[in-house]
């Protein structure tokens, strides 16, 4: 059975200072998941969202929270994002290497769903053992850290891979991700995708959503009476 398509609009490019109606405005557009990006300047060069704020985002919310740990020691936080709304609950493979078997104990042990991120150079080799433990594989299709990346089709690869291993889990890309890089998402295998700038900087964030979708909405009449006169003129 195909999973289905989901949208997971990233907050870390909304307007921080109008958080919760920030949150509103995606639910409204259609959106499926709301993504917040944890980051702890050590992991990654970037510092953002504390539990507190994922609580209070949750109090706003009513899709799932997708909460994309990139944090080290991530298992020492795992019950405290959880306890704070998290529904799915990401942490990065190469924060946690060195007792990977340890942190997914842990993460499994919040109640949460539990996802893996790996960055682009990050092999998903060392996840195969793990893939029915996992309910979602994050494939970063950029370098974590930032919004507002260019996104890296070399990543691709990973989520073909990943399907043909047979994994029935949610495979989610984050990063790039606009209505150009989805369609090559979705066809590799993709079910999940994150976006922030694309969304949160679009004119029409519900059109944005159909676009993600691959629903192409119909030109407007006089949309098409101006592309006339221009091809005209
Ligand atoms: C980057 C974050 C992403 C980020 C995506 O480290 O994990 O979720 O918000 O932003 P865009 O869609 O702008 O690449
Ligand atoms: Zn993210």
């Amino acid at each position: 059975m195909a999973l289905p398509l989901r949208i997971s609009p990233s907050l870390l490019a909304c307007d921080f200072a109008r958080l919760g109606e920030e949150v509103t405005r995606a639910e409204a557009a259609g959106a499926d998941w709301l993504h917040v990006d944890v980051m702890d300047g050590h992991f990654v060069p970037n510092l953002t969202i504390g539990p507190p704020v994922v609580a209070a985002i949750h109090e706003r919310a009513t899709l799932p929270l997708d909460v994309h740990l990139m944090i080290e020691q991530p298992a020492e936080w795992a019950e405290r994002y959880c306890a704070a709304g998290a529904d799915l609950l990401s942490f990065h493979y190469e924060a946690a290497a060195g007792g990977f078997d340890a942190a997914l104990k842990a993460f499994r042990g919040t109640g949460c769903k539990v996802g893996v991120a790996v960055n682009p150079p990050q092999g998903v080799e060392p996840l195969q053992p793990y893939l029915k433990d996992l309910d979602l594989v994050l494939v970063m299709s950029v370098h974590a850290g930032f919004g507002g990346q260019g996104f890296l089709p070399e990543v691709l690869d990973k989520v073909r891979q990943l399907r043909d291993w047979g994994f029935e889990g949610d495979i989610q890309m984050d990063g790039g991700i606009s209505d150009a890089t989805a369609p090559a998402c979705i066809e590799a295998g993709a079910n999940v995708l994150v976006a922030g700038t694309f969304l949160f900087r679009h004119d029409d964030m519900a059109q944005g959503i159909r676009s993600l979708r691959g629903i192409e909405d119909p030109v407007e009449e006089d949309e098409t009476e101006e592309a006339e006169v221009e091809a005209a003129s």
